[in-house]
């Protein structure tokens, strides 16, 4: 297990996570706290070194979170950014004002090592003029663009400090006391818009707080099998299981954590991709090759019923996620005495739902969705914490087999958030057959060649529109299917895939020759933002 770790102190920026994520990437492990966790509880986790995120406040607002003085007599490094970088300064006896000029986005900034920063325009800021080298900045080039958003910023450093970078509005774009191991960014190395930021990430964790770099993927799973049988002792455990990446990850993770203590639960909703049940139980089943208690439930006419002239995507979602939940709940009962509830729940969707600080987009139905009232002692979400990428790395870790982790995602509301407007079987049957010659298609592309990668998920949808067209002779008044393709890394931002016009046109003449109902096929072509990746 890893002995190495950041954590991670949250003030409310949106990063945080990634900042997390930035650190893993170096192979050590890293933790988000709340602001709030104690200075007892920092010294007894023993870190190797402190980071400090973002947030959207000013610290001369009293009200503001924040630390004493006394956790920067703990001894350990500290990082602090953006927000996390004006505490430090403010602390410490700097000087923090409201920038004359606020900077947000791609800012071009200059890296002072070998020199101060003599061009400065901003008079009031005390300057040390003997800086030699920065280990923050080791190895990072003199000029680089970063990522900035603030409106705040370091007016004067604090007594031991020299600035290490400066921009043309923002005089101390870093500082550090090279002596006590503070360092501060202005800007926020974690997003990939700052050039290099990977870099000084890394040079934090290893060239100031010596890390030696003990953490892999294989730490994440051992460290949570344990955790989880902590938890769980010889409680029951009943694990959401679709089918997808997430939730089979979780599931193999559980059922290696507990065992028979698990069950799984497979909730065929009748709104899972054509054969899609079946494909889940030949994996999952009796004859598949986990030892697992399986539990399939046709549901199809219970969500059906619910979902009837339901048009509202998050009323729909709510259904849904509601209907999933009293399954689970009558399935837990049969089985007696089931404490926990598993869901394969994976940092996306926490944010997007809006549990952090960001604005709600969707509420994903396994967190956001979930009814006011749950009849389990507790949920446990081992991937909580983890990327998309995170997850598929936790899963080739588990020996679960290539094919399906590096699945497409589906979300769990299915095919309910891809039939715009009211849901019926018969559209879902249209979508089902629609979406499985577009799958069959873009394999087929794929190993002709004509597509270099496959999408990272790619779909067919169904429309609210109904269009006129003529078919032999005849007129016709059906349903616009939309096709829809996106390459992304983290389904956060989404780029439409270039699709060969051919592959196109070939799924556009099987769906129309082949799905009754439909007589239109539409590309999408919109990145996310300004748009999501589902239609709804
Ligand atoms: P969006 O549409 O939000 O999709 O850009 C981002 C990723 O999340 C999936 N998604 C969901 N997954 N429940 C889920 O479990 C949902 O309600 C939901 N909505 C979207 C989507 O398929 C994509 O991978």
């Amino acid at each position: 297990m890893a002995k190495e770790m950041i954590i991670v102190l949250d003030f409310g920026g949106q990063y945080n996570q990634l900042i997390a994520r930035r650190v893993r990437e170096c192979n050590v492990y890293a933790e988000v706290h709340p602001y709030t966790l104690t200075l007892d509880k920092i010294k007894e986790m023993n870190p190797k070194g402190i980071i400090f995120t973002g947030g959207p406040n000013s610290v001369y607002d009293d009200a503001s979170p924040r630390y004493g003085k006394e956790i920067f007599d703990i001894g350990v490094p500290i990082l602090g950014i953006c927000y996390g970088s004006q505490l430090m300064a403010y602390t410490l006896g700097g000087e923090v004002k409201t920038a004359p000029v606020s900077e947000y986005g791609r800012t071009e900034t200059f890296i002072d090592t070998g020199s101060a920063s003599s061009d400065n325009q901003n008079t009031d800021v005390e300057v040390e003029s003997s800086y030699i080298s920065s280990k923050l900045f080791d190895g990072v080039s003199s000029k680089v663009n970063t990522w900035m958003s603030h409106t705040d910023y370091i007016a004067k450093v604090p007594e031991g400090f020299r600035i290490t970078a400066h921009t043309k509005d923002c005089p101390v774009a870093a500082m550090e006391d090279e002596k006590r191991n503070f360092y501060a960014t202005q800007f926020h190395p974690e997003v990939m818009h700052t050039e290099q930021g990977q870099k000084i990430i890394s040079n934090f964790v290893y060239k100031v707080c010596g890390c030696t770099g003990d953490w892999r993927m294989d730490s994440f799973v051992e460290t949570t099998i344990k955790q989880i049988r902590e938890k769980v002792g010889n409680g029951k455990v009943l694990c959401a299981l679709s089918g997808g990446v997430d939730s089979s990850v979780a599931a193999v993770l559980l059922s290696k954590a507990v065992g028979k203590q698990l069950t799984c639960v497979f909730v065929d909703h009748g709104l899972l991709r054509k054969n899609e049940g079946d494909e889940v139980e030949a994996v999952f089943g009796p004859d598949g090759p986990y030892d697992l208690n399986f539990i399939r439930v046709n549901a199809q006419d219970r969500f059906y019923i619910k979902l009837a002239g339901v048009t509202e995507p998050e009323d729909k979602r709510k259904i849904i996620g509601e209907e999933f939940i009293r399954v689970f709940e009558e399935e837990a009962k049969k089985i007696g005495a089931v404490d926990f509830l598993v869901q394969g729940t994976i940092y996306p969707d926490v944010i997007e739902s809006g549990l952090g600080k960001s604005a709600v987009i969707k509420s994903h139905h396994n967190v956001g969705g979930l009814p006011d009232y749950v009849d389990f002692k507790e949920i446990i979400e081992p991937l909580r914490m983890l990327f998309k990428d995170e997850v598929r790395k936790a899963g080739l870790e588990l020996g679960i087999p290539d094919y399906l982790v590096f699945r497409q995602p589906f979300p769990g509301p299915g095919l309910g958030i891809r039939i715009v407007g009211d849901i019926t079987a018969e559209k879902v049957a249209m979508v089902q057959d629609a979406d499985a010659i577009y799958r069959e298609e873009i394999d087929k592309a794929y190993d002709e060649g004509l597509l270099k990668t496959k999408p990272n998920q790619y779909f067919a949808a169904l429309t609210n529109m109904r269009s006129v067209g003529v078919m032999g002779d005849f007129r016709t008044y059906d349903y616009a299917v939309a096709l829809r393709a996106v390459n992304t890394s983290d389904f956060m931002t989404a780029d439409c895939t270039d699709i060969p016009f051919e592959v196109l046109q070939r799924v556009m003449n099987r769906i129309i020759n082949e799905v009754k109902g439909v007589n239109r096929v539409m590309y999408d072509l919109t990145s996310k933002p300004p748009g999501t990746i589902e239609m709804e």
